[in-house]
């Protein structure tokens, strides 16, 4: 199962790296626009920072919506470093666009996907990765962590290499959820992967153990 951290906070980014358990890093365009990323310039200065931080898979997202756009804003983006990943929404186009970047070996991310239909035809675009989004499912009372089981489950009985990175995670139990089914990729937080680190046991645990420790040694 890989981490990928979803921010664009170079601090956060270095953080999780530094952890030694992160696997790619994914953004949209609410993410740059909150760390106050603007203009074409600074934006493609800011991915070659992500992606000077980690080892590889850097999500950058298209702000095109029709297919000659987003082909063009892809390859723009697919030139900054070879880690970049171009992210495409679930829209006509898009797909166009996500099997022609196929056929021209640049990976994709197929975005805002809310349905196991979307699913199957990014896979037969050929997308490199699928992005569900639970969080924003649960918020209107679909359930998101059904739709991660359905798409694995799919992709199983065809075969397909399309990895599905389950977004919009929101808490360390979706994370988890997300482990039982199958998933390829989690994308969440950093409070989400430090959040796997808590157990009260293991820090009562701890504390006898020091304390013992200084006791016979005192
Ligand atoms: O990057 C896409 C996704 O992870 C967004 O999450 O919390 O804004 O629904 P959220």
């Amino acid at each position: 199962m890989k981490f990928f951290i979803d921010t664009a906070n170079l601090t956060e980014i270095k953080e999780a790296y530094d952890l030694g358990v992160l696997d790619g890093v994914t953004t949209n365009p609410s993410l740059m626009a909150k760390e106050g990323i603007r203009g074409d310039e600074n934006v493609r200065n800011h991915y070659k920072a992500i992606c000077d931080i980690v080892d590889d898979k850097v999500s950058a997202e298209v702000i095109a919506t029709d297919f000659e756009g987003i082909v063009k804003e892809g390859k723009e983006l697919a030139k900054i470093d070879d880690k970049i990943v171009v992210k495409v929404p679930m829209i006509k186009d898009g797909i166009k666009a996500i099997k022609y970047f196929s056929s021209e070996g640049i990976r994709t991310n197929c975005t805002l996907v809310f349905s196991a239909g979307q699913a199957i035809l990014a896979a037969k675009a050929g997308a490199s990765y699928l992005s569900p989004f639970i969080g924003r499912l649960d918020d209107i009372a679909f359930d998101g962590l059904d739709l991660i089981g359905q798409i694995v489950h799919i992709y199983q009985n065809y075969g397909f290499e399309t990895e599905v990175l389950a977004a919009s995670i929101r808490h360390t139990m979706h994370l988890i959820k997300c482990a039982e089914l199958g998933a390829d990729v989690v994308t969440c937080p950093l409070k989400v992967i430090t959040g796997l680190l808590n157990h009260p046991l293991t820090d009562k645990g701890l504390a006898q153990f020091l304390a013992d420790h200084a006791k016979a040694n005192s």
